[in-house]
C-alpha cells in the first residue's frame, strides 16, 4: 500500500538526507533534488531547475540548516534540469570556499551555467579517487559513461548505503509517489510494455527515451550492481528502497532492448 507523505516539506530519506524536490501533479517528469547534511557540513545533489529554485531552496531552509552551511554542489552531468539553478545557488550560498563538483567532461558545459567570474569554483570529481568528504560521511564517485552523458557518473554515500544514481532508474510518472513499490505480480509479468498502469513501463520507457545505446545502460547497472546500495535515490520518478525491487530493476534494465539507437530501425 502507497504511505502518503507531506510532499511540502523535506524528507529524510536516509540518515542526513534529504529529499528536497517537490510533487507537481501536472507535470509527468519531475525532478529529486537531495540535501546531505553531515555535522554542520552539508551538500546539494543535482540542485535542479531555475524555476524550481525558490521551491527547493525553501525546502533546504525547512531542513534547519543555513545556505551558508553548503560546502558542494554536485552536478551528474550538464542538463538544464539538474544545473539550471546554479548560479542562484551559488548567490544563496554565499560560501567563499563552495566547491562544484562533477566531472571533467560536464564541467566543459557545467561552465556555460556560471559567470566567467566564478568558474573557478568549478571542482573535478577525478581529484577524490579515494572519495569526497562531507563531514565525516565520503561519497564515492563512479563512472557511467554515456548513461547518459559522456560524462556521467553516480554517488555512493557509504555510511547509508544510498547511490545517487542521476537519470538512471528515473521515470516519467503519472501517479508518482516517493517511494516506488510493485505488485507481487509485477515480477513474473510478461507483458509490461502493454500494462498503461505499470511504473515498470513508465521506467522502461524513460530509459529506452534518455539512454543512448543498450551497451551504456548495462555498463551503467553493472557498476551499480557491485554496490549493492540499500536506497536508490534517482533525479526523476520514485526513490527505491526495497531491496528486492533494486534487484529486479537492476536485472531488467541490464537486458532492456530497444535503448536509444539500438531502438532504431532504417
Ligand atoms: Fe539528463
Ligand atoms: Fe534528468
Amino acid at each position: 500500500m502507497s504511505e502518503k507523505r507531506n510532499y511540502n516539506r523535506p524528507v529524510e530519506v536516509a540518515s542526513g538526507i534529504f529529499w528536497v524536490g517537490y510533487n507537481d501533479p501536472a507535470s509527468h517528469l519531475h525532478c529529486n533534488p537531495y540535501l546531505i547534511v553531515d555535522n554542520g557540513d552539508a551538500a546539494i545533489i543535482d540542485a535542479g531547475s531555475r524555476p524550481d529554485f525558490a521551491i527547493v531552496m525553501l525546502k533546504i531552509l525547512q531542513t534547519g540548516i543555513s545556505p551558508g552551511q553548503i560546502s558542494t554542489l554536485i552536478y551528474h552531468h550538464a542538463d538544464p534540469d539538474l544545473c539550471g539553478s546554479i548560479l542562484h545557488m551559488i548567490d544563496m550560498c554565499n560560501n567563499p570556499n563552495l566547491k562544484i563538483l562533477s566531472d571533467p567532461k560536464n564541467n566543459t558545459f557545467v561552465s556555460f551555467y556560471i559567470e566567467r567570474d566564478k568558474r573557478h569554483l568549478l571542482k573535478s570529481i577525478v581529484d577524490y579517487p579515494e572519495g569526497f568528504k562531507i563531514g565525516n560521511r565520503v561519497l564515492k564517485f563512479y563512472p557511467t559513461p554515456y548513461a547518459h552523458t559522456a560524462g556521467n557518473f553516480v554517488t555512493y554515500d557509504i555510511q547509508t548505503g544510498t547511490l545517487f544514481s542521476s537519470d538512471l532508474f528515473g521515470s516519467t510518472s503519472k501517479d508518482w509517489n516517493l517511494y516506488l513499490e510493485l505488485k507481487e505480480n509485477c515480477y513474473t509479468c510478461e507483458k509490461i510494455d502493454l500494462c498503461d498502469e505499470c511504473p515498470l513501463r513508465e521506467i522502461f520507457e524513460f530509459h529506452r527515451t534518455v539512454m543512448p545505446s543498450e551497451k551504456s545502460l548495462r555498463f551503467a547497472l553493472e557498476t551499480i550492481e557491485k554496490l549493492d546500495a540499500r536506497l536508490i535515490a534517482p533525479q526523476h520518478g520514485s526513490l527505491i528502497k526495497n531491496k528486492k525491487v533494486i534487484d529486479y530493476l537492476i536485472k531488467q534494465l541490464k537486458n532492456l532492448k530497444g535503448v536509444g539507437i539500438d531502438g532504431i530501425t532504417v
